[in-house]
């Protein structure tokens, strides 16, 4: 039988108080509890359930996001304290800047054509942990793609098509600014 996963519990603290959050470029006005982390504002009130909840409490990754373009557990942060700050979910991806036109980011993209995946339920983190990674380094080594994603833990053990995946990215980022540069 499935485990249930952890949801936010029944109120037991302080009342909510309305919280402003950027979230994907957008601004969210959010009644929320001091204790309630930016994983559950961004599951059990935006509906943005790509960033996974699996062990809740910092060992996994499946709930990396970017706040303020560096990856973070957040399911270790408290959603009052990202009030302000810019977080992009893996929702958020395909709306950036870099990609203008819906296209997949190249990240995403670089994940499908690797076959980077079984089940999928680390994929989301995977990739907001490598676009961290590739935002500060367009051109990283392999050893660099392997400890970035020592954070993320997949349990189908899908790291070899995950380093493809990053190698990949790299390729399609630099495709992609090679096309704008030309246009
Ligand atoms: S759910 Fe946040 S690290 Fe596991
Ligand atoms: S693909 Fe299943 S946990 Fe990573």
């Amino acid at each position: 039988m499935t485990p249930a996963l952890p949801t936010v519990p029944a109120s037991e603290g302080a009342a909510p108080r309305a919280v402003r959050l950027t979230i994907n470029g957008s601004s969210e006005s959010l009644a929320l509890e001091p204790r309630h982390t930016l994983l559950d504002a961004l599951r059990t009130q935006l509906d943005l359930t790509g960033t996974k909840r699996v062990c809740d409490m910092g060992n996994c990754g499946a709930c990396t996001v970017l706040v303020e373009g560096k990856a973070m557990y957040s399911c270790l942060l408290l959603a009052v304290d990202c009030a302000d700050r810019a977080v992009t979910t893996i929702e958020g991806l395909t709306s950036t800047d870099r990609n203008p036109e819906g296209q997949l980011d190249p990240v995403q993209q670089a994940f499908v054509e690797a076959d980077a995946f079984q089940c999928g339920f680390c994929t989301p983190g995977q990739i907001m942990s490598l676009r961290s990674l590739l935002d500060a380094d367009p051109a990283p080594t392999d050893e660099a793609i392997l400890r970035t994603v020592t954070g993320n833990l997949c349990r189908c053990g899908a790291y070899q098509n995950i380093l493809k995946a990053g190698r990949r990215a790299v390729e399609i980022a630099q495709q992609r600014r090679q096309e704008g540069a030309g246009a």
